[in-house]
């Protein structure tokens, strides 16, 4: 049983992931983590695909992990299976990821989110870290991820009582990029997608990464890694092509190169 929609090419260079396990809101049940992230690695390891954009339903984007699932499982049944391993090989991938939010994007889901690159959200969407009200606390990254793009107070506050925030309010403390209305939400997320899908393709890779070292370097170490990603690319064919285009004034051709 398959719970995911997976469509190639839904734009130029773009693939698009659907959560599919609508009667459970999307829950992250340890079948649907291990099909999303196969997913994940065989998509970023295709040339053909240059951004992929992960969506759930309007309702929901997730509703965080399977709380049936795991009800009654122990410590050794946690450590056995450390599922939370599949997020550390999501966030290695080397394409940008979207996540295209409407509805709950709560708990796991939340995180999922937060996992992606960009995070564009319906007006809808509603956004939490609720698992202190079941006995536990954000395990894949909440309290790191949220705190580094709300700040501590508000990441205290909502990962403190579980209570939920708004799609407003995520634009307004930087967690997501844009909100937009419920019919746009995943045009815009595609539209996006199929922008960032027509750059240089080494560059994207090496700008992703150098992003991301910001979360995880001092600033000095970060600017290090800065400046070779930027050197690194005086390699490839798409540098040249690119300076050459801008000089030419004509519209580059991108090898990946
Ligand atoms: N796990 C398992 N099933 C879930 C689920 C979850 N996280 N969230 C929703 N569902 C199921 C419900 O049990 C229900 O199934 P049944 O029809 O079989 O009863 C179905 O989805 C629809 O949900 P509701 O009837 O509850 O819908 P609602 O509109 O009344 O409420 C909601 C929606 C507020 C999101 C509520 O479902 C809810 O609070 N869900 C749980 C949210 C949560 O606590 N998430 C954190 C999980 S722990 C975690 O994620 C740990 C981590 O860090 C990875």
């Amino acid at each position: 049983m398959s719970f995911l929609i997976v469509e190639k090419e839904v734009r130029p260079g773009v693939a698009l992931i659907r959560l599919n396990r609508p009667e459970s809101l999307n829950a992250l049940n340890r079948a649907l983590v291990g099909e999303l992230t196969e997913t994940l690695l065989s998509l970023d390891k295709e040339d053909s695909v240059r951004a992929i954009v992960i969506t759930g339903n309007e309702r929901a984007f997730a509703a965080g992990a399977d709380i049936k699932e795991m009800a009654n499982d122990g410590v050794v049944d946690m450590l056995l299976l450390d599922q939370f391993q599949r997020w550390d090989q999501i966030k290695r991938l080397k394409k940008p990821l979207i996540a295209a939010v409407s509805g709950y994007a709560l708990g796991g889901g939340c995180e999922l989110a937060m996992l992606c690159d960009i995070i564009i959200a319906s007006e809808t969407a509603q956004f939490g870290q609720p698992e202190i009200k079941i006995g536990v606390i954000p395990g894949a990254g909440g309290t790191q991820r949220l705190t580094r793009a709300i700040g501590k107070s508000r990441a205290m506050e909502y990962i403190l009582t579980g209570r939920f925030f708004s799609a407003k309010q995520a634009e307004a403390w930087g967690l997501v990029s844009r909100v937009v209305p419920v019919e746009l939400y995943l045009e815009e997320a595609l539209n996006l997608a199929a922008e960032i899908a027509a750059m240089p393709p080494i560059a994207v890779q090496l700008a992703k990464q150098a992003v991301n070292k910001a979360y995880e370097l001092s600033l000095e170490e970060g600017l290090h890694f800065e400046r070779r990603n930027f050197y690194l690319l005086f390699a490839t064919e798409d540098q040249k092509e690119g300076m050459r285009a801008f000089m030419e004034k004509r519209p580059p051709q991108w090898k990946g190169k």
